[in-house]
């Protein structure tokens, strides 16, 4: 079967087509992964780059201007069209589509909309079923697609080389920062979560404290390059259980900063990075991250020995592609427990692990939802 799937939670309009023979749960036949006919990702980077941040309202127009031509594009891309009676330009063939997977929870209320109104519209015109995904199950359903781009990583796409359960899944992104376990295909238990602020949106807010550019994640680990991540002692907070608390780090930076360069705590935040040399910054960046991964990495190896069964840890979400992230935790925990990431270019928000989500949604027996009812949640948990 074919799978389209079409993201749009947040500042990347996705869609991809994947394909695949789900094999229901119950059966003992081996499930082989599916496979990626095409995933095309239009960000909006570039035009919030300018505003320091995602403004809701632009992100819904930009999706709204998108949505159809990205579509169009995973039909070109995966082969998928056909000459249509007059017009020279090839048609996407919908004859060729078996289901339809839209993100539906969480993120920004406007992106969400327009990602599901073109889905329920499309599968209402096509007659096609419709998956409705939570968008931390496809980050972390990433983990099963082609790994390309990483090739000192190991991780996914060859079965023998999948996910094993039961596995812990640390998904670290710009809204969520948790780790779940999963025994099975579509069985997620939250064991622990961030009781404030995400580790993703950490990093945002300590980059802009720095003065790099958006977005943070990124930017940090560019110029941790450079710097000294020992420079700057920040407090790990002790949080009780496998919980997180990332506020207090956010708060830590920016009392070390205004220290650095000698102002009071009621000195404008905007104006501190004018103050700080590309060397300070560069050390700020690398003690930032270190203290973040090791807070991270912490409570994960407190999860394993919670869960001594574990077979798999699968690393998940924009974070995920972060490459002291990655390194930190192949060093901590490679040699006993096998260490997932997803390919860098399935880290971020794309479509593909949407499809992928969905592959595995139908080979569990979900059932499709009713394009007529679908609803959208700005945030919800994972189930
Ligand atoms: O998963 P994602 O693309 O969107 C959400 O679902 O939130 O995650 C975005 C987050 C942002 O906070 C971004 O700064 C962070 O992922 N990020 C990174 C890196 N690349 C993206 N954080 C640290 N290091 C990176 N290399
Ligand atoms: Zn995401």
């Amino acid at each position: 079967m074919k799978i389209l799937a079409i993201e749009s939670s947040c500042d990347e309009t996705a869609a991809a087509i994947i394909a695949g023979e789900p094999v229901n749960s119950t059966s003992s036949a081996p499930q082989a992964m599916p496979e990626l006919l095409s995933s095309v990702v239009v960000s909006q980077i570039d035009i919030f780059k300018s505003y320091g941040g995602v403004i809701p309202e632009v992100a819904a127009r930009s999706h709204l201007e998108a949505i159809l031509p990205v579509i169009h594009q995973a039909f070109v891309g995966a082969g998928l069209t056909k000459k249509s009676g007059n017009s020279s330009a090839p048609e996407d063939d919908w004859d060729q589509i078996d289901a339809i997977a839209v993100t539906h929870t969480p993120g920004l209320l406007g992106s969400l909309l327009i990602g599901t109104l073109t889905a329920r519209t499309l599968s209402i015109l096509h007659d096609k079923p419709l998956y409705a995904i939570h968008h931390l199950k496809s980050h972390i359903y990433a983990n099963w697609l082609p790994s390309t781009d990483d090739k000192t990583i190991e991780t996914s796409y060859d079965s023998t080389k999948a996910p094993e359960f039961p596995l812990l899944s640390l998904v670290v992104s710009g809204g969520h920062t948790q780790i779940i376990r999963m025994s099975e295909h579509n069985n997620f238990e939250i064991i622990g979560t961030t009781l404030d602020d995400a580790v993703g949106e950490c990093y945002d807010k300590i980059a802009k404290i720095l003065g790099l550019p958006y977005p943070g994640g990124p930017s940090i680990a560019a110029a941790a390059k450079n710097g000294n991540p020992d420079k700057y002692k920040l407090p790990i907070p002790q949080i009780k259980d496998l919980d997180f608390s990332f506020s207090g780090l956010k708060t830590a930076v920016l009392r070390a900063v205004q220290k650095e360069v000698n102002v009071p705590i009621s000195y404008p935040s905007y104006k501190l990075a004018e103050l700080l040399s590309t060397q300070q910054k560069a050390d700020f960046a690398a003690s930032f991250q270190k203290t973040a991964t090791k807070i991270l990495l912490d409570k994960l190896a407190k999860a394993l020995s919670q869960y001594p069964d574990t077979r798999s840890i699968v690393i998940a979400g924009g974070v995920s592609a972060n490459e002291d992230l990655r390194n930190t935790a192949l060093a901590r925990f490679s040699n006993k427990t096998k260490v997932f990431f997803p390919a860098l270019k399935f880290a971020g928000d794309n479509a593909a692990m949407v499809g992928v989500a969905a592959f595995y949604e139908i080979a569990s027996g979900i059932k499709p939802t009713d394009p007529y009812k679908l609803n959208i949640m700005p945030r919800s948990e994972i189930c």
